[in-house]
């Protein structure tokens, strides 16, 4: 499987959020995407999968434009795993689940779909929850509801936005590191969006970090993750130590935020106190 994004532009105003974005991805993959709140790491996947329409530039599915893939024929190769889901079903766990089977079932589910739903819930550890009402679930396990929803649609190209946000450490760990396995297994792939940094690193194969509505670097973790990418895109200085190959950051300070960034708060009344709070920090530095 193959994504690739040409010059690709979006706005959802007048104010551009993505500029030219460029990018290959070849799967099967575990790739993340990094960048701070705000930067459109959402807004690009929604443009892949087609929930956004590009104001300029295209996106192509092995080849194809995906202008020209209808909606079914999309829902039968990508899944999709939004970052909360806002439609709350009345509906059991394993119901909500078998909706992910609907791009493969006819018109009626079959055993073979509840089979493959059961068993997806067995490996994220979630059986127990299968007849529960999905509106009475915490918000972890909300989310491998979702994730589960995802897998079972058995996609060869499969966007999360952040889904182990909610989730312990544990879990986080383990999801993260059964996707990196799935991709593997199932030939997928996987483009997940993170703020976890640390998890991603050690298990993507790729990650691509955002900056300001464009890719600021494409690579391996070790290429990527490095003090002077963290420091111009999220702001943090950092120390980078090696787990096993992989980069693992130590957060040491962030760095005080740009009076200009304080100008274009639009409460007054918040930009005032900002601005005071800045000016008591550097007086005490
Ligand atoms: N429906 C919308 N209408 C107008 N502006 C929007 C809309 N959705 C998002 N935006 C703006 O577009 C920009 C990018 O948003 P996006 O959700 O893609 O960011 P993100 O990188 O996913 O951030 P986060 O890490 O906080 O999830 C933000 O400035 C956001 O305010
Ligand atoms: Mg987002």
């Amino acid at each position: 499987m193959h994504i690739q994004i040409n010059d690709l532009k979006f706005s959802y105003t007048s104010t551009q959020i993505l500029n030219d974005i460029t990018l290959d991805l070849t799967g099967p993959k575990f790739v993340s995407i990094m960048g701070p709140n705000g930067v459109g790491k959402s807004t690009l996947i929604h443009c892949i999968n087609k929930i956004l329409t590009p104001t300029d530039g295209k996106v192509f599915m092995d080849g194809k434009d995906v202008k020209e893939i209808t909606v079914k024929e999309m829902a039968k190769s990508v899944g999709y795993v939004p970052y909360s889901a806002n439609d709350t079903f009345p509906l059991s766990v394993v119901d909500t689940v078998l909706m992910g089977r609907h791009p493969h079932s006819k018109w009626k589910s079959l055993d073979s779909d509840l089979d493959i739903v059961y068993d997806t819930l067995s490996m994220l550890g979630i059986s127990h929850l299968a007849m529960r009402n999905f509106n009475e679930l915490s918000a972890g396990q909300h989310q491998k509801v979702m994730l589960a929803r995802g897998l079972v649609q058995e996609p060869s190209v499969l966007l999360l936005d952040e889904p182990t946000s909610n989730l312990d450490v544990r879990h986080q760990l383990d999801v993260t590191k059964m996707l990196k396995r799935l991709s593997v297994e199932k030939q997928i792939l996987i483009i997940m969006i993170s703020h976890d940094i640390n998890i991603a690193a050690k298990f993507s194969d790729e990650i691509v970090m955002m900056h300001q509505g464009s890719i600021y670097a494409v690579g391996t973790p070790n290429e990527v993750i490095t003090p002077e990418n963290l420091e111009t895109v999220y702001g943090v200085k950092a120390a980078i130590v090696d787990d096993d190959g992989a980069p693992h950051v130590i957060l040491k300070d962030a760095l005080p935020m740009d009076v200009t960034d304080v100008d274009s708060i639009r409460s007054p009344v918040m930009a005032k106190a900002v601005k005071e709070k800045m000016d008591g920090n550097g007086e005490s530095a």
